[in-house]
């Protein structure tokens, strides 16, 4: 099949201008099958069917487009049979609103391909989903048009083959198609989002959300991430209405025979991806800033609410000459906005000069919005930056690449927001929130490399998850350490300069650092991207004179125990050891590049600790010999030991318990040893392994002794920070008040639960509202520990929420409340109008993750809703959310029977191995229960019976 096209090389190719594609190596690395069109024009062009409708439409003109498929994906015949497609190099295409059968204040355009038809064929083959073409043709440049007589739409595949009656000569010519599509209520290609006005009506905007495989619901197209074009977008509107998109607006002139409409056209985009293209419809306020490099900054906000677009504002012109000192790129577009949707799947994306966010993600009021929000929004406007050069400017090749996309922005992410805000100690919150969520999920046996092969839309939404995320921005900041910071930067600099414009893979990029540091790059980072995993490090000590000789020896981690067979998998580890003389620094570094090392430590004298993984940098665990840890724990105790190394250490020792290598009383002695902790994100990941050992414990009869041993844990630290910030606290600060007070309310800490309740009792009544850092760790003590009423107070003060971020604050503790009654309550408002659609699985999630009550019932609703919620997220990313959140809980083996039974009779593809990957974390939960519940129990016991001395 592949034979049918032309090589690379071939002619057509230098009608590719200016921008020449990226093709070095792909064949080869494709075994020669690689498909590459380019040049030629097509022109689809759709005219408008209903012009006297009081909606509006929009155009989109693609231009030169380039075109490349991997034979993998090819042979499974998922994608574009390209071989059939006569390579096209600009198109338009124009989509009418009044073609989109839902109620819509916008309509859309049709596109227009102009390409080149390289090869004789009588068929053209599109991307294309739920959209019915009306007719289409091919106009030869300089002859006549020839329509299309056939549309066979592959609905399986999303999509269509064109057949026309006579031969596409090679040449230019123009493709136009006349197209019904669906303005859908699925939060996906061009969809409808729902919205009050102050006035209290209902309406809605139109949005499109493209990533990964949706642009070919808005219109028909070559929709994958290599074929990249330009794109002359127009949009015909209501004129009350904002219309935007990708690049600023060079035209706006009355509608003829409409005088409600007007036709907004936009600028030509730079040569870019399918999914990155967007335009929004609506009404919007928005505040405006330029930022240092020049870049038009605006931030769209509901009406009424500009102001709470500032932060955010100020952010991202922060950010644009941040990522731009640091790539030495400039930011391409003219302008950039970023816009606050009501229903909105994902956190936000990064549409190329228009970025997506749910409101949640971009709103900031000054008093009624909490730190974490605060954070959230920088941490989310620099991850969307940062796309705007890798991602947008550079595409990766193939979805098989994508975590170089999501890695590298959640990695660049933190550096942008630790240079924002520096008091907000960002890199340790990395610690916590990626990396250790990052080893959890991959030390399952049913993980996935980074790098991992694709080919239907299932699998591809099916790897947003946590290895492209957390793993990949993990394993950038190991290598990022390993190279420095300078060398780091100059080889980003070659491969967004090299690759602009184009597409590049995994090993491009590799190249590139390679070039600037002079190191082994690619042989390092392969072992981390292309299997998966990770190793854990065994060490032990022996002092020989004057020094302390290290014997290091490396094995796949496995959250089942170690790893037993043969060939285990081995990593090229970069390895930093540190001992008490210097915490804060490497007395040595080494690349551990075989299965054992011995390593000699020069002048460390016998009482000196010894501690591998500074930083918590390296993608590995460490197991230390009992003599090593033994040293180790009085640097917990006495804060000696860096914050993130403490955090590091009690987080291994955590996961070598659940995997059953130590004994989990082991784990909680140490946990004892954190009484003088300081530190927010140490203890906010002690608060989150103790919510894990929380809920195994609730399916023992002993749940209440742990919750004993949570208050002891945390009543010092609640004692020492009280309820009201004292002067000169910080952000931190306040993050860390509302963790402690949480952690004790929800235990029933009782000074915690009537204080609370005083404090929720006068906001309530409007005599002191709540600062809002304290309002989830009072709402979820209250509710916890309430009844009915309490119940119907949260739900009326969900009603009244004028800002998405307390409706979330209020649906996110919801599923605290205790009674079978009350939670099905929650369960039935989880799917009520009061819930954006987006967020019903959090209302879900938080039943499941409430009670041992609320983990039975929430999985029932899963399976008696199954329909309504399936085609509610269409196999989005959600619904494996939903699943995960619902089902990871339980700790009983015939419960992973039961959910494997369930699935495999209502199968949710893009769920598939989230769905796996649950049942194996029942069966480990079991297992864990089963190894070390007695023990537990008598621990808790004998301690109650002498508490230890602090
Ligand atoms: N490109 C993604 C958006 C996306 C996610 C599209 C899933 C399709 C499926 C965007 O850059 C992103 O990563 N968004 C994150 C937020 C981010 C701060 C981690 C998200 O939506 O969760
Ligand atoms: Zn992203």
């Amino acid at each position: 099949m592949a034979d049918h096209l032309e090589s690379s090389d071939g002619p057509t190719l230098e009608l590719s201008l200016q921008r020449t594609r990226h093709t070095t190596g792909m064949s080869d690395r494709q075994g020669g099958s690689l498909l590459l069109m380019e040049a030629g024009v097509f022109v689809l062009q759709r005219w408008v069917q209903n012009s006297n409708t009081a909606l509006s439409l929009c155009s989109a003109l693609m231009e030169r487009a380039f075109f490349s498929a991997s034979a993998d994906v090819l042979q499974r015949g998922i994608l574009l049979p390209s071989f059939e497609l006569p390579g096209y190099s600009s198109n338009q295409i124009f989509l009418s609103p009044s073609c989109y059968r839902a109620l819509t204040p916008a309509i859309m355009c049709p596109p227009c391909f102009d390409s080149q038809v390289r090869q004789a064929t009588n068929q053209i083959v599109m991307n294309c989903a739920d959209i019915d073409i009306i007719t289409a043709s091919y106009v030869p440049e300089g002859d006549e048009e020839i329509h299309a007589t056939g549309f066979n739409y592959q609905n399986e595949d999303e999509k269509v083959t064109l057949s026309f009656p006579s031969t596409l000569q090679p040449g230019t010519g123009t493709l136009k198609i006349d197209f019904v599509g669906e303005l859908n209520d699925k939060m996906k290609g061009f969809y409808r989002s729902k919205y009050t006005t102050p006035s209290g009506e209902v309406r809605y905007a139109a949005v499109t959300q493209f990533e990964a495989t949706d642009a070919r619901r808005a219109f028909p197209c070559w929709d994958e991430p290599a074929i990249k074009a330009t794109f002359d977008i127009s949009l015909v509107v209501p004129k009350d209405r904002v219309a935007l998109s990708n690049m600023n607006v060079i035209d706006r002139k009355p509608y003829p025979d409409d005088e409600n409409v007007v036709e907004v056209k936009f600028a030509r985009t730079p040569v870019m991806s399918t999914y990155l293209v967007a335009f929004v419809v609506g009404e919007y306020d928005f505040v405006e800033t330029r930022s240092k490099d020049g870049v038009c900054v605006r931030v769209y906000t509901p009406v009424g609410k500009a102001e709470q677009g500032k932060f955010a504002l100020e952010v991202a012109a922060k950010t644009l000459p941040f990522y731009k000192d640091y790539f030495n790129v400039p930011y391409p577009l003219p302008k950039i906005d970023l816009i606050a949707i009501a229903d909105f799947a994902a956190g936000a994306m990064e549409n190329w000069g228009l970025v997506t966010y749910r409101e949640t993600a971009l709103l900031i009021d000054s008093k009624n919005s909490c730190s974490s929000s605060r954070q959230w929004v920088a941490l989310v406007v620099g991850h969307e930056l940062a796309h705007q050069w890798f991602g947008n400017l550079v595409t990766m090749e193939w979805w098989t690449h994508l975590w170089l996309n999501e890695g590298f922005a959640s990695w660049i992410e933190y550096l942008c927001v630790d240079h924002c805000f520096p008091e907000y100690d960002i890199w340790t919150q990395f610690v916590s929130a990626d990396y250790t969520r990052a080893q959890e999920l991959d030390a399952l046996d049913n993980s996935h490399p980074i790098e991992v092969s694709v080919g239907h839309p299932s699998e591809v939404d099916e790897i947003f998850d946590a290895i492209s995320y957390s793993k990949g921005a993990s394993v950038i900041r190991m290598l990022h350490d390993y190279i420095g910071d300078t060398d780091f930067k100059k080889g980003m600099n070659m491969y967004l300069t090299k690759f602009q414009q184009k597409n590049a893979a995994t090993e491009d990029l590799w190249e590139c650092l390679e070039g600037a540091s002079g190191k082994p790059i690619a042989a390092v980072m392969n072992t981390w991207t292309k299997q998966m995993g990770f190793p854990l490090i065994y060490v032990e000590a022996e002092q020989v004179e004057n020094d302390r000789l290290l014997k290091l020896s490396q094995r796949k981690f496995c959250a089942s125990g170690p790893y037993v067979g043969e060939d285990c998998p081995q990593w090229m580890v970069p390895i930093t050891i540190s001992t008490s003389e210097d915490p804060n620094h490497a007395k040595l570094k080494i690349l551990m590049d075989k299965p054992e090392m011995n390593v000699v430590l020069k002048n460390v004298k016998p009482d000196q600790w010894v501690k591998l993984n500074l930083g918590t940098v390296g993608f590995y665990r460490t197991q230390y010999s009992s003599a090593m840890l033994e040293s180790l724990l009085p640097g917990i105790r006495d804060l000696s030991l860096p914050p993130v190394d403490r955090l590091g250490l009690q987080n291994d020792l955590f996961s070598l318990a659940r995997a059953g290598i130590i004994s989990t009383v082991e784990v909680l002695k140490v946990m004892e040893a954190f009484v003088n902790e300081p530190n927010y994100t140490v203890w906010s990941d002690l608060s989150c392994n103790l919510g894990i050992l929380s809920t195994l414990l609730s399916h023992t009869d002993f749940y209440e002794e742990i919750q004993e041993f949570v208050k002891d844990v945390f009543s010092p630290i609640g004692e020492r920070l009280g309820w009201d910030p004292k002067p000169g606290e910080g952000h931190l600060d306040a993050l860390l008040r509302g963790l402690v007070l949480g952690k004790l309310g929800k235990a029933g800490h009782k000074a915690t639960l009537e204080e609370a309740r005083r404090r929720f009792k006068d906001h309530v009544e409007g005599k002191q509202i709540l600062s809002a850092d304290l309002r989830s760790p009072v709402y979820l003590t209250v509710l916890k520990h309430g009844d009915g009423t309490t119940l119907d107070i949260m739900i009326k003060l969900h009603k009244q929420a004028d800002m998405q971020e307390e409706k979330n604050r209020i649906e996110r503790v919801l599923g605290a409340t205790l009674s079978p009654e009350l939670i099905q309550k929650v369960l039935t408002f989880a799917l009520s109008e009061e819930v954006r659609p987006q967020d019903t699985v959090s209302v879900i999630g938080g039943v499941a993750g409430g009670s041992k009550h609320g983990r039975k019932a929430a999985w029932k609703f899963i399976k008696d809703n199954w329909e309504e919620l399936y085609n509610r997220y269409q196999g989005g990313f959600l619904i494996s959310r939903l699943i995960k959140l619902s089902v990871e809980g339980f700790a009983v083996d015939k419960m992973a029977g039961e959910v494997k039974a369930f699935f495999e009779s209502h199968p949710a593809p893009s769920a598939e191995r989230t769905i796996q990957q649950c049942c194996e974390n029942i069966l480990l939960n079991a297992a864990w229960l089963k190894r070390d519940a007695e023990s537990i129990h008598q621990y808790l016991l004998q301690r109650k019976a002498s508490p230890p001395t602090v």
